[in-house]
């Protein structure tokens, strides 16, 4: 990522209480291809979640939608749950 390409995360850190619906969401001034998120999960290291190049996708309680041309997409996690704890990343490509 260099100045011409930001890619922004929001929020950066988060709590919550268990059912909980979550909203995060990344920024980025420039898309090539598709855009990724990712989740660092304690045990089974990075996992690839969605990658998306346009639209919406869902799987199970996770939803992501992209906007290209306003720059940025959303991770919706529906009804949150302790499994759901880690740091969660997305990369454009
Ligand atoms: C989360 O979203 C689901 C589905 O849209 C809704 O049924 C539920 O009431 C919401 N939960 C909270 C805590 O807002
Ligand atoms: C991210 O994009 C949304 C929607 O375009 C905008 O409302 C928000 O201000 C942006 N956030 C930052 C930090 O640029
Ligand atoms: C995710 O949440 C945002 C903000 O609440 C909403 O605008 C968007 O439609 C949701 N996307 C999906 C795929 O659920």
């Amino acid at each position: 990522v260099n100045g011409q390409k930001k890619v922004e995360q929001i929020p950066q850190s988060l709590t919550l209480q268990e059912g909980d619906n979550v909203t995060l969401e990344c920024n980025f001034s420039f898309i090539e291809n598709s855009l990724q998120w990712f989740k660092q999960d304690p045990q089974e290291g990075i996992v690839s979640l969605f990658v998306l190049t346009i639209g919406m996708k869902k799987k199970g309680r996770l939803g992501t939608s992209i906007n290209s041309k306003e720059g940025h997409s959303f991770l919706n996690i529906t009804n949150s749950k302790p499994e759901d704890s880690g740091i969660y990343l997305c990369a454009v490509e």
